[in-house]
């Protein structure tokens, strides 16, 4: 990270109060959750991922700060509808927007968030960014409904796991690299290798995220959740494969009936663990992780790639 913050740390402070200043209302209450949520910003990555993008390809601009804020103005609002889906209560190590106002603000303030993105888009004619960024929209939104429909049927299958995180998690993250290298380069090959790139990254990053779940350690939101929201990761999925069908059939009978029971879910995690569930995600993202590499490692080697290349490993080996 500091390395990171040699090559982007100034941007990333101006940064910052552009995106405050974007987010601001003259509706009372809407200003006041805006607030609460620019206290608790969260890891930032996707603005790192759209400037360190930007910089490989040239000097950054007004674009590229407006490109950084329509992306963590999308990420955020997903976050925001994403815990009303999930019912989850603590967001960024505190109350999420609908523990505090329920779910009909939050429902309100995620799409006030996508709205900010789009007019900070339309009203400086960024239409390439907002052509890159509307795509990464709608294969979220294909994302989370196909992982509902997946979880209802309990669904084993990898392909279908790894389907629904490229287009849930890895699509903003491609979109942010496309967005970040249109702003500096506007040449179209540089443009699908970074998005390639970002995908690639995303992919690992949703794979970390999916392995905190079945941790205990304390990543300022909840863990566990994914097995009462029966959503099955690629941890779980391996387990589910591998094991006897007896075991099988325990383990999908918690899922389906037991999800909100403690104990339950905690034998279903201490099996995933003891089968090797845990390993086997982790290989499979370190393999994304140096896929993503290898794509980067096409452009020239200078300070900005090594920075890029720091944040790639940053996603994979991150304590939150
Ligand atoms: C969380 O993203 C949502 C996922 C796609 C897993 P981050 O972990 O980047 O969230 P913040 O912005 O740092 O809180
Ligand atoms: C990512 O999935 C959600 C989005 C892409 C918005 P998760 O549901 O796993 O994200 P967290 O764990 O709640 O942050
Ligand atoms: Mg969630
Ligand atoms: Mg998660």
């Amino acid at each position: 990270m500091e390395f990171i913050k040699n090559i982007i740390g100034e941007e990333l402070s101006t940064f910052e109060k552009k995106f405050a200043e974007s987010v601001k209302s003259q509706i009372p209450l809407l200003d006041r959750i805006m607030k609460y949520i620019i206290k608790r910003k969260g890891k930032q990555l996707r603005p790192m991922f759209v400037f360190l993008s930007a910089k490989l390809h040239g000097p950054i601009n007004e674009s590229t700060y407006r490109a950084a804020a329509l992306v963590e103005l999308l990420h955020t609002a997903t976050l925001v509808h994403d815990d009303v889906v999930d019912e989850s209560l603590e967001r960024r190590g505190f109350f999420s927007i609908n523990a505090i106002w329920k779910n009909k603000i939050a429902v309100l303030v995620g799409d006030y968030l996508l709205s900010k993105g789009l007019l900070l888009s339309t009203d400086n004619n960024d239409f390439e960014h907002l052509r890159i960024l509307s795509q990464a929209v709608k294969q979220m939104s294909e994302g989370e409904l196909l992982q509902i429909e997946k979880a209802r049927n309990l669904n084993l299958k990898e392909d279908i796991y790894f389907e629904i995180i490229r287009n849930k998690t890895a699509s903003l993250l491609s979109s942010a690299c496309a967005a970040g290298a249109w702003s500096t380069s506007k040449d179209e090959v540089i443009g699908n290798k970074m998005r390639l790139f970002g995908e690639k990254v995303g992919i690992a990053f949703q794979i970390k995220d999916d392995l905190f779940d079945y941790g205990k350690e304390d990543i300022g939101k909840p863990t566990g959740n994914d097995i009462k929201e029966k959503k099955l990761t690629l941890p779980l999925i391996y387990t589910l494969n591998k094991i006897s069908a007896a075991k099988k059939r325990e383990l999908i009978y918690i899922i389906k009936n037991d999800n909100k029971n403690p104990e339950k879910v905690k034998h279903v995690i201490d099996t995933v663990v003891a089968s090797g569930g845990i390993d086997y995600a982790a290989e499979k993202m370190n393999n994304y992780r140096d896929e993503a590499l290898t794509v980067l490692h096409e452009f020239e080697d200078n300070e900005v790639r090594k920075a890029l290349e720091e944040l790639v490993r940053y996603t994979t080996d991150r304590k939150y």
